[in-house]
């Protein structure tokens, strides 16, 4: 791997923002749930000269990379290869009290990106992988091509990519497999896109963004994971704790308001059942009305921040 500077690679998206939420005086712990390269974690230990932080991330170049990164914070840091669906039990081992503050920064870091053998960007050829826990058993993205149905294929590039010509990109992929000639490189999967769709001309992005978006999302399960994690972080939060969620698409940003609506109390059953059933109780006060957003000059200087969205809210009970 290359040896740039960390911060070169990935540069920490709100990160004034998020710290703004989370530093709060008498804070004494808190989780970085994405730690990545470890920019905000270091912000944070930095602006909290006694807290702890305990960083997560299920990638392991990414949890080396920030070990050497934080380091120099000696015992204040402590890192934890894990998917943040675990923060329960990650939590009940390192603080069992609870926690003052926990960040979310979702989505791929640029070293996973930027690193074409991990299979996520067409950009240079590589295995079709996709897992950001590359240690796991789980499916690649190439074995997800190789054993669900075309039904399932179109569904998860429909779902995930909201892409229009998901039908017949499965069809094709297909027809590959049953030919013999399955898809198992990205840039085989981005040609295969590329002849599927019919390209508008003001769209900017490559045709295969949205399918490779989808897939990246099924292979890890983002969305179930994120589900999951949103109540989880709210049990482990002390009374009076914050959570801070940076999402990056509008499947993910969904899910953050909708969580967090729920647990503000909003009830969210159909409005003609007569009792509510969807167990909604006031956990949380939300303190992002509507998200916060990069300025003009962040956006300029970091193309990663153009759509991330930051939501947070504190726990009451
Ligand atoms: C956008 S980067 C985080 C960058 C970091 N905030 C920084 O400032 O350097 C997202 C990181 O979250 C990790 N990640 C994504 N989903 C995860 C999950 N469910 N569990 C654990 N880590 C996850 C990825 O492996 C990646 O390293
Ligand atoms: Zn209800």
């Amino acid at each position: 791997m290359e040896s740039r500077n960390p911060e070169e690679i990935h540069a920490s998206v709100l990160l004034d923002e998020a710290m703004e939420i989370l530093v709060r005086d008498g804070g004494e712990i808190f989780v970085d749930a994405t730690l990545g390269l470890g920019g905000h974690a270091e912000a944070l230990l930095e602006r909290l000269s006694n807290a702890r932080l305990i960083g997560i991330d299920q990638d392991t170049e990414a949890t080396e990379q920030a070990r050497k990164r934080l380091e120099r914070f000696g015992s204040r840091a402590t890192i934890v290869h894990a998917n943040f669906a675990e923060v329960k039990s990650v939590i009940a081992g390192e603080a069992s009290e609870g926690v003052d503050g926990i960040l979310a920064d979702l989505g791929v870091s640029s070293l996973q990106f930027d690193t074409g053998s991990r299979g996520f960007s067409f950009r240079e050829d590589a295995p079709l992988d996709m897992r950001m826990d590359a240690e796991s058993d789980d499916p690649t993205a190439a074995e997800l091509l190789a054993t669900l149905n075309e039904e399932e294929i179109a569904n998860v590039i429909y779902q995930f990519g909201e892409e229009r010509f998901s039908r017949r990109i499965a069809r094709r992929i297909v027809e590959k497999r049953e030919a013999g000639t399955p898809i198992t490189t990205t840039k085989q999967l981005a040609e295969l896109v590329e002849r599927s769709v019919k390209r508008s001309p003001k769209e900017k992005t490559h045709p295969a963004t949205r399918t490779f978006q989808a897939l990246r999302i099924a292979v890890n399960r983002e969305l179930e994971v994120l589900e999951t994690f949103i109540t989880d972080a709210v049990d482990v939060l002390k009374i009076g704790g914050r959570l801070a969620i940076i999402s990056f698409h509008s499947l993910e940003d969904r899910i953050v308001k909708h969580g967090f609506q729920k647990l503000s109390g909003k009830c969210t059953c159909p409005p003609r059942i007569p009792q509510c059933v969807c167990g909604a109780e006031k956990r949380v006060e939300i303190l992002t009305k509507k998200p916060i957003v990069p300025g003009d000059d962040e956006m300029e200087r970091n193309w990663r921040s153009r759509s991330a969205k930051l939501r947070a809210v504190r726990k009451l009970t």
